[in-house]
């Protein structure tokens, strides 16, 4: 029996789970609200609030996983990328923890772990987990990038966003409309309500499989100022057809190239990962291409693909699997490629 502790607190989510044999037990996410007054994340209260809870949070999901602290065979941590501050507090954590257990440590690479979210095991209702080869789409407040995920630990981007990523351009053209941070959600509650025509925003012409949302997010405030101009309740009365005419036109970015990857390297088995995969309007778009494409389509539960431990702790299985330990003198990182 292996059972990994996992801890997460690249960014704002402090979290910790437990995986047993591939199976989560248990996965306690802390949000942290404080940053909602500034419109974003900012680093340095972020570092504070998970000092504050990273032990309330872990001593929960080892009750809640019903097992002792000395059960664990091992303790899986994010390294990066994500926010240096942020990330010290559980790469610390975690030394201290293996230490005094006297157990394994395993490094893990936050992206690696979205896209391993999909293996973790729940029991009854499991779903057929993807196959090898499969692009996987990871979208969240930080990342946006096309995936081709050869086996657990052979993965390469394919493509990326050159600026922005997507949901960062959700975010920051919500608060523009006076949405609160963050914006995704309540830009898609809207979207649900509006015409995606009513704006036509302009598309970004980018190579390959890369894509931009820099554009697109000034077409988007320029109309806004041109609007406004004429009539200063512009906003209010078009919020619907607004948040409509966005989201349409971010998601056809994200899907024009994923169409493109799984055309060019004929792969049908595609995958989604990160916060922005919640988003109604993608989850759509993405059926619609499983039928009109035959793509076989995983959609894990939404617990799994925002920031959370259970996916660090799923990465942390496989490498335990293969006993890749890393030394005490381990530091985070901030970027790095897969
Ligand atoms: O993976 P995640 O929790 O962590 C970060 O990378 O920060 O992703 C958060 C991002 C935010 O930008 C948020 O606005 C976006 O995911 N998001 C959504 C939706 N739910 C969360 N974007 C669009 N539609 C949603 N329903």
């Amino acid at each position: 029996m292996i059972t990994i502790l996992g801890i997460e607190s690249s960014c704002d989510d402090t979290s910790s789970a437990v995986i047993r044999d591939g199976m989560v037990l248990s996965n306690i996410i802390a949000g942290q609200k404080v940053h909602e007054a500034y419109g974003g994340v900012v680093p340095e209260l972020a570092s504070r609030a998970h000092q504050q809870n990273i032990i309330p949070v872990v001593d929960q999901a080892i009750r809640q996983a019903g097992i002792q602290k000395e059960d664990l065979s091992a303790i899986a941590f994010t390294r990066g990328p994500g926010l240096l501050g942020s990330l010290l507090v559980g790469v610390s954590f975690a030394k201290g923890f293996s230490a005094a257990l006297d157990i394994p440590m395993i490094e893990v690479n936050h992206l690696q772990a979205h896209v391993l979210a999909h293996f973790i095991k729940q029991g009854e209702n499991d779903v057929r987990p993807p196959q090898f080869p499969f692009l996987c789409l990871l979208v969240s407040g930080g990342n946006s990038q096309i995936i081709l995920v050869r086996a657990y630990n052979a993965m390469e981007v394919i493509g990326q966003t050159i600026d922005d990523a997507a949901g960062e351009a959700f975010d920051k053209c919500a608060k523009v409309m006076g949405l609160p941070y963050p914006g995704g959600p309540a830009v898609d509650r809207l979207a649900q309500e509006g015409n995606s025509e009513a704006f036509p925003l302009n598309k970004p012409q980018v190579q390959g499989y890369d894509y931009s949302f820099s554009g697109l997010k000034t077409s988007f405030l320029y109309l806004l100022r041109d609007r406004l101009k004429e009539n200063p309740r512009f906003i209010e009365e078009r919020r619907a057809d607004l948040s409509a005419s966005l989201q349409a036109a971010i998601i056809e970015v994200l899907m024009n190239k994923l169409r493109k990857a799984s055309n060019d390297l004929k792969i049908n088995e595609i995958a989604i990962a990160g916060g922005v995969s919640a988003n109604s309007g993608l989850r759509n778009a993405l059926k619609e291409h499983a039928a009109k494409y035959g793509w076989t389509i995983h959609i894990p539960p939404f617990a799994f693909t925002t920031d959370n431990a259970a996916m660090v702790a799923m990465n942390g299985y496989f490498k335990y699997l293969e006993r890749d330990f890393c030394a005490m003198d381990v530091v985070p990182f901030t970027r790095v490629e897969l």
